[in-house]
């Protein structure tokens, strides 16, 4: 069974304090930092890059899971595994073409290769990634248009998680985008077990107690199956 992975948008965090946010985190009880990476152009927004991260990486030995919304991923590997990053997920719809040679890079440098799907992808596109010789580690459903924090959960992406689930048990499935206490369940018993969370958690008065809530729920389902 994949282990419940909770992972804090640090995209919600105080980027002026990053380190010290990230120490707040993994205190608090969080698994992995979900770092959000936009380039201004396949989302219309800019966050951060390699040299952040490489910053990051100076005061914690935390899973740095790297979400590439980036319009070429390639150009990334390269400068993000020597940076220190532990995950590098990329997006299929900029991927259809070099997803091969993309996740045979990530590799060699070190991570762990993940891809991602915007709500409008069919999860059909993905399952070559999971059933490929060198395949993918993880499967991000996107269950917001990606680009901001803060936007409301879809639930019909649900079905993209089930399909996964049913198809490949052991399969690391991440979902992405208004995940709080009040959608976690759905999430859960549709078999997700990463879970990202942005501002749920740097939102709430009490953080750790949010980052519980997730776990359980996670944990829950999992001993129902
Ligand atoms: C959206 C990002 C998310 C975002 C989630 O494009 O990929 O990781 O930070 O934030 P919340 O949990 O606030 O929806
Ligand atoms: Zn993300």
């Amino acid at each position: 069974m994949a282990a419940a992975k909770i992972a804090p948008s640090m995209l919600s965090s105080d980027f002026a304090n990053l380190a010290s946010e990230a120490e707040r985190m993994v205190r608090l009880g969080a698994d992995w930092l979900h770092m959000d990476i936009m380039d201004g152009h396949f989302v219309p927004n800019l966050t951060i890059g390699a040299p952040v991260i490489q910053s990051l990486r100076k005061h914690t030995k935390a899973y740095l899971d790297c979400h590439l919304m980036v319009t070429n991923p390639s150009d990334y590997v390269e400068p993000f595994g020597k940076a220190g990053a532990s995950g590098f997920t990329f997006h299929i719809e900029v991927a259809r073409d070099n997803w091969q040679d993309l996740i045979q890079n990530i590799k060699s440098k070190g991570m762990r290769p993940g891809v991602s799907l915007r709500p409008g992808t069919p999860v059909e596109e993905v399952f070559p990634l999971v059933e490929a010789e060198n395949p993918v580690e993880l499967v991000l459903v996107m269950t917001v248009e990606p680009g901001f924090g803060g936007q409301k959960f879809m639930p019909e992406m649900m079905d993209k998680v089930r399909t996964l689930r049913k198809k490949y048990p052991s399969l690391d499935i991440e979902v992405d985008g208004g995940l709080g206490p009040s959608t976690i369940d759905v999430a859960a018993a549709a078999g997700a077990n990463c879970i990202v969370a942005g501002s749920s958690i740097f939102g709430a008065a009490d953080p750790g107690a949010v980052i519980s809530v997730l776990r359980k729920s996670i944990e829950g389902s999992q001993n129902k199956n």
